[in-house]
């Protein structure tokens, strides 16, 4: 009998060691995770607090907008909801504004309402960003002069309601892909060499958390806005040495016009701030954060929806667009009765 207990004994230490090294393994795993979630998450708000305190203790660097990038903005997509918002609180900061837009009327209004409220020069200009190509020379050639310290790209087109891809019709999807993807990236290189040369600027582009996962019933919108987000990123990357900050801002739903197909939406609330809420609090984070949700409470929702698994994040975002695009359907069906 001896030698048998003796055998269990070294056999028990032997599991009791695996079973100690299995647990420090799912310890350290453990810790790792945490620790890339809390960096993942907080970088942003650590980076916002250490520019928010920086001037205390270095009193001789920039402060202003107007200081670190210089006097004039470029915002596209400028006569509506989230776009017009940041004109104005740029404005509010005293920065001159290009404004480019599609409809001239609303582009007028919009001018003579910041200029009348707020002492700067603008400027505007009528451009459809679908007409793809021919409109980038037109606008390079109306900025001629104006040296752009920043540069918002903000012009961003969706589907009517979320709809599968089959009954989406291809001229608008043309549309979405020349929009959302092209001007971001041929206003970009048309402006960029500008600030190079000056050593000074910043460009800012509205993506969204849709990018998190892939979206049915908003897949093309969904991917568009996946790729301003590796070109953010990337280019962020690469001309970080000539002092260029880039800025990726990803909002979850504001109440724009985008969104009229979502009553619920629309309705409003602490997680859909409407645009001039999450404009003020967007650019409050101008220079001071390369990556960006824009408002807090979009923050919180990104940073758990991304403790799910990317299969789960797609399965519950196919479920919600499923709903939003019938509750769509629904309420165009009751406006039509209605009319
Ligand atoms: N709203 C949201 O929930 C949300 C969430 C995440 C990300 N985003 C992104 O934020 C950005 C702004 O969205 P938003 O909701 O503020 O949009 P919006 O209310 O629909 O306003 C869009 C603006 O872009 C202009 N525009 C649209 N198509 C154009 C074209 N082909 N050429 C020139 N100008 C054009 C519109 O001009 P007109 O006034 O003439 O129509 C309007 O000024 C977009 O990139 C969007 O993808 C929005």
């Amino acid at each position: 009998m001896q030698p048998v207990l003796e055998v269990s004994i070294y056999t028990l230490l032997r599991m009791a060691f695996i079973w100690q090294l299995i647990s420090a393994a799912i310890y350290l795993v453990g810790l790792l995770t945490i620790g890339v979630f809390l960096y993942d998450n907080l970088k942003s708000l650590v980076s916002i607090i250490k520019a928010v305190l920086e001037p205390y203790f270095q009193p001789h660097l920039p402060k202003t907008l107007v200081e670190k990038f210089g006097q004039w903005a470029v915002v596209t997509g400028a006569t509506d909801g989230i776009g017009k918002e940041y004109a104005r609180e740029l404005a509010r900061q005293g920065i001159n504004l290009v404004l480019i837009s599609r409809t001239k009327e609303k582009l007028i209004a919009v001018t003579n309402e910041i200029e009348s409220q707020y002492k700067v020069k603008t400027k505007w200009i009528a451009v459809d960003f679908c007409r793809g190509r021919e409109v980038y020379d037109q606008i390079e050639k109306e900025l001629a002069g104006i040296d752009v310290g920043i540069l918002v790209n903000n012009v961003g087109m969706m589907y009517d309601h979320p709809e599968s891809l089959d009954l989406v019709s291809e001229d608008l999807l043309w549309n979405l892909l020349t929009v959302n993807m092209g001007s971001v990236t041929m206003l970009t290189r048309k402006i960029l060499p500008q600030m190079i040369g000056r050593r000074k600027g910043a460009i800012v582009n509205l993506g969204s958390s849709s990018e998190l996962q892939p979206l049915p019933n908003m897949t093309v919108y969904a991917a568009s806005k996946k790729f301003v987000t590796y070109f953010s990123k990337a280019l962020e990357l690469e001309v970080a040495e000539h002092n260029i900050h880039v800025q990726l801002v990803m909002p979850n739903f504001v109440v724009t016009k985008m969104n009229a197909y979502a009553d619920r939406v629309m309705q409003g609330g602490l997680f859909f701030p409407n645009a001039y809420t999450f404009a003020r609090s967007a650019v409050f984070t101008l220079g001071k954060t390369s990556e960006t949700n824009g408002f807090w409470t979009h923050g919180i929702q990104y940073a758990f929806m991304k403790l799910a698994p990317l299969p789960i994040r797609t399965f519950l975002g196919h479920q919600l667009f499923k709903r939003l695009r019938i509750e769509a359907l629904e309420q165009k069906q009751k406006k039509l009765k209605l009319t």
